[in-house]
């Protein structure tokens, strides 16, 4: 499996980015991007769709943030599986975009019916009111094909960064759990091969809303399999699809045993609301 741009680096460069310069991205780079949404290199069947799309410099779209021209929809099906698919996909595309020097933040929380002027995608308008006080898709599992995400593609624009944001890019986005508070069983930290603490160390940086970081470590199979999912049970105040970020994690986890020269199988299976990633090397 080819990764075309450098892993590590790349995922430890990337930072979800909230002020961006009123500026298209590049022709070629752009195309490069398309390029490669329509041939990832993604280890499982999936039916996640890839949109891009044109958003006006209002603050309409992202609370609080201007929106760059050029943006990103990532889109499927709601149930758990989907959806954690959607964060997987979309991460490989962010870091891709990250490795063109192109900045990314993943938002769960956008305003639908400015998405749905800009890319009308909806089956009914009926779905407007399943959204989160206007924001995302829905509340829960829902009929038919949603945007789970989107994100501005674009460049950096420092001075339009808020006090608050300058804060929070800083501080609380960056800080991360240490590995061994990651693992469902802590004791199991001891047998863990070189190359697994490495795909674990890259699982850990990946992003999560509210930067909740709810994935948890497993192993089956004498190590040869980590598990990725969210506690049973997890539940957070303000972010109504963790398994997305499940999935994301999951990708971070793929990448790093491709990192180290494996060819690791990726499964996906659903467990009381949870997705849980099995990723096994032999
Ligand atoms: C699935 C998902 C949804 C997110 N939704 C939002 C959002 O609606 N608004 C926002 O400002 N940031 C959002 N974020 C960005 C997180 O706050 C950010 O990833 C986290 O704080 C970690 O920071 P980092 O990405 O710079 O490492 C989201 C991240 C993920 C993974």
């Amino acid at each position: 499996m080819l990764i075309p741009f450098p892993i590590k680096s790349t995922i430890e460069a990337r930072r979800s980015t909230r002020s961006y310069q009123i500026q298209p991205v590049e022709h070629d780079v752009i195309d490069a991007v398309k390029s490669f949404s329509e041939a990832m290199p993604i280890p499982f069947d999936h039916n996640v769709e890839i949109r891009f799309f044109h958003a006006d410099p209002t603050k309409t779209l992202y609370p609080l943030m201007k929106s760059p021209p050029d943006n990103i929809a990532f889109m499927a099906e709601t149930d758990s599986i989907s959806i954690s698919k959607a964060g997987f996909v979309g991460e490989l595309l962010i870091l891709y975009a990250q490795s063109k020097s192109l900045y990314t933040c993943w938002y769960g929380h956008y305003k639908l019916i400015e998405l749905e002027r800009l890319m009308p995608h909806l089956q009914s308008p009926d779905q407007l009111k399943e959204a989160n006080k206007g924001f995302g898709y829905s509340k829960g599992e829902t009929a038919g094909v949603q945007v789970i995400c989107i994100t501005p593609l674009g460049y950096y624009e420092e001075r339009g960064l808020r006090l608050m944001d300058r804060i929070t890019e800083k501080t609380i986005s960056h800080k991360r759990k240490e590995i061994i508070e990651l693992l469902e069983n802590p004791d199991s930290f001891s047998y863990l091969s070189d190359d697994i603490l490495y795909a674990l160390d890259l699982g850990r940086k990946a992003p999560s809303a509210g930067n909740a970081q709810m994935w948890r470590f497993g192993f089956k199979d004498f190590f040869n399999t980590i598990t990725v999912a969210m506690p049973p049970g997890y539940q957070h105040f303000k972010w109504e699809h963790p398994n997305v970020d499940i999935g994301i994690c999951a990708c971070h986890v793929w990448l790093g045993l491709l990192d180290r020269g494996w060819q690791p199988t990726v499964k996906v299976s659903e467990e009381a609301g949870r997705a849980v990633w099995e990723i096994s090397i032999e």
